[in-house]
């Protein structure tokens, strides 16, 4: 995200040199699998040279503008990756995902695995580059595009790469958080962007599995017990209890787990951000409910409670009635008796009063 996000900040004045700047990228560029490591996870979608291709133009893409801020002595950087080295492995992304359009599965947003007899992703040299040129050059024209918008305002932003169950912000630092946490719908973010991940993965030091298990929502098992804590509200109780007891296979066990750990993140992360705004500061949530088989999973209601246990107090909510939810398209949610569809419901929060005296 950060990349992404880092590349929507490029600045419209740029636009012109793009084109240019990719016709040098892709200059020479040739597949030598000599230099594919057999790790390299590009492998688990493409066949050799087609793997060895795409890694070489990340090589070009990395040794061209990726310099030592992003790179330091002390680990890679993400955060400090430039607008136009962005905006490179961005276009880079959009090939692969093209290209592997078809391990997509029915989870839109998730890329699986090919299966073991599966054949890999072919792509000839030319056909590669020039859809990355392609793509850079599309960028470019969106880009050329905003300048010609009226903007009125030019604020700064400063993004910053942060895990919200550990990272807490400076106290009252914050005027206004608005953000949209995992829904616990069980969609694994770092499955979501597993294509991303295998094209930058010489500058993503942490391994997918550890992202994986980070994630608010992950689909692991945590690695340490977690009992249920009274702050995270009756409702959250409620619908853990309800789960628990559930009849159906693997209830107890892994689904009680794992919901727990998501519950568990979701408590930390609205503490972190409570603790972050500022004396009567504003935060914005938009959390959907799902169900669990039979049991509703009210997670405005949990969310309400949860924020209300850091001294978030709601001041307003807005439904909006979400007619295909993920669990629409899972056949075997039919199985079970549940309305249809999904609220997705706003949720403003103010800092309490009490919150701030303490
Ligand atoms: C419902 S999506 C919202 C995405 C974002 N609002 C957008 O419009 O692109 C939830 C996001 O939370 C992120 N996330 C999950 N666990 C996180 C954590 N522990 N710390 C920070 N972000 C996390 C996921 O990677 C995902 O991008």
């Amino acid at each position: 995200m950060i990349v992404i996000a880092r590349a929507r900040l490029l600045s419209p004045s740029e636009a012109d040199s793009l084109e240019a700047l990719a016709r040098d990228t892709i200059k020479g560029v040739r597949a030598d699998p000599r230099i594919l490591r057999p790790d390299d996870p590009l492998l688990w979608w493409f066949e050799l040279s087609t793997a060895a291709l795409i890694r070489a133009l990340e090589r070009r893409i990395r040794g061209q503008l990726v310099g030592e801020y992003t790179l330091t002595a002390n680990g890679v950087k993400l955060d400090h990756i430039s607008g136009l080295a962005a905006a490179f492995y961005v276009a880079l992304f959009s090939v692969c995902r093209q290209m592997a359009g078809h391990f997509r599965s029915s989870n839109p947003t998730w890329f699986r695995k090919p299966k073991i007899d599966e054949s890999l992703i072919t792509g000839d040299r030319e056909a590669i580059l020039s859809s990355f040129a392609a793509n850079v050059k599309n960028m470019a024209a969106a880009l050329a595009q905003r300048a010609t918008e009226q903007h009125t305002d030019h604020a700064v932003a400063e993004l910053q790469l942060a895990n919200t169950t550990l990272t807490a912000l400076t106290e009252a630092s914050v005027d206004m958080v608005l953000t949209s946490p995992p829904y616990c719908t069980r969609i694994d973010y770092s499955a979501a962007t597993r294509i991303e991940l295998a094209v930058m993965h010489p500058l993503v030091e942490v391994k997918m599995e550890d992202l994986g298990r980070q994630m608010i929502g992950s689909t692991r098992v945590p690695d340490h017990d977690i009992a249920v804590d009274a702050a995270w509200g009756p409702i959250c109780g409620r619908f853990l209890g309800d789960l628990k007891a559930h009849p159906s296979k693997a209830s107890a066990g892994y689904y009680y787990k794992t919901h727990l750990d998501y519950f568990e993140k979701m408590a930390l992360s609205l503490t972190h951000l409570a603790k972050g705004l500022k004396p009567a500061g504003a935060a914005i949530l938009v959390v959907q409910d799902s169900y669990y088989k039979d049991i509703h999973n009210d997670l405005p209601g949990i969310v309400t409670e949860m924020g209300a246990a850091a001294g978030l107090q709601l001041r307003r909510r807005h439904d909006f009635e979400f007619k295909r939810s993920m669990a629409g398209i899972n056949p075997h949610t039919r199985t079970y008796k549940r309305a249809a569809g999904a609220i997705e419901a706003v949720l403003c929060f103010e800092k309490s009063r009490e919150a701030i005296q303490q």
